[in-house]
């Protein structure tokens, strides 16, 4: 077919996907590298004070943190790849190859810190199944919701939270850094999905309620989790927990919405 057969929106540059390119912009404009942290300047985690039994202790604690964090990013880096490879818009295209690359450079960083934390420790098996999930997903449109729209504000806050307990730290700054790439990527997918949804007909938006409801259980199971060297500290917090998990699923919910999908099926496990 020639240029002058198609039809007229296909022939006209298109400025539907202007959004999505927005946030390639913005990705380009943010990006770091792992050397600009402040490694051998600055403790890499909190210096805890008193007996060796408690120093131990607490490293432990950000041990394990860190790994869970690694852990989320090694995945996402194969999430951010298949979203590359499955995006069929050039724009879209654009952006997910800087995604890519910050995936990628988190999991560098961790690796880095974890290594000198001492190394890594127990893996969140609630994690390891829901990036199962989320790799087996058979659509773009499910993928973009589940990682882009909902996992990737989730964790933002607990990035937030990470940062405020260790000041002064390689990790403080890494986690502040991930605030903003994470926003991006968060907004990358509304923008997206936003496009992607326009022309879908009413399975495929259902299709993307039954994955969410599918998810959101695991997500809880994940959210919970703690490994036994934070089981005393989980069990102080647990109440806590419950009730910032719950907020975050609301949040969730509300994004949806604002997508146009039809929540009123959503099930919220908590
Ligand atoms: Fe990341
Ligand atoms: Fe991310």
């Amino acid at each position: 077919m020639s240029v002058d057969q198609l039809p007229a929106e296909e022939a006209a540059p298109s400025r539907r996907y202007d959004g999505v390119l927005r946030y390639y912009e913005l990705a380009k404009r943010a990006e770091w590298k792992v050397g600009d942290l402040q490694w051998g300047e600055i403790p890499p985690i909190p210096e805890a004070r008193g007996s060796a039994e408690k120093l131990a202790r607490r490293r432990d604690v950000w041990r394990s943190v860190i790994t869970q964090q690694l852990q989320a990013d090694a995945f996402a880096v194969e999430m951010a790849a298949q979203l590359f490879q499955l995006a069929p818009h050039h724009e879209a295209k654009l952006y997910y190859s800087t995604m890519v690359q910050d995936e990628s450079r988190h999991v560098e960083a961790w690796l880095k810190l974890v290594e000198q934390a001492g190394g890594t420790a127990e893996q969140d098996p609630h994690l390891d199944a829901l990036a199962r999930m989320f790799l087996d997903l058979d659509t773009l449109e499910e993928k973009v919701f589940l990682m882009q729209v909902f996992f990737e504000r989730l964790i933002i806050p607990r990035f937030r939270l990470i940062a405020r307990s260790s000041r002064g730290t390689v990790l403080e700054d890494l986690c502040n850094r991930l605030t903003i790439d994470d926003g991006i990527h968060h907004g990358a997918g509304m923008a997206y999905e936003r496009v992607l949804l326009e022309d879908a007909d009413r399975k495929t938006k259902q299709q993307l309620i039954t994955v969410a409801n599918q998810m959101m259980p695991i997500f809880v199971q994940h959210a919970l989790w703690r490994p036994q060297v934070r089981a005393r500290i989980a069990a102080a917090m647990e109440s806590r927990d419950a009730q910032r998990l719950r907020e975050d699923l609301d949040d969730g919910i509300r994004l949806a919405s604002l997508l146009g999908l039809d929540v009123s099926e959503l099930r919220l496990p908590v």
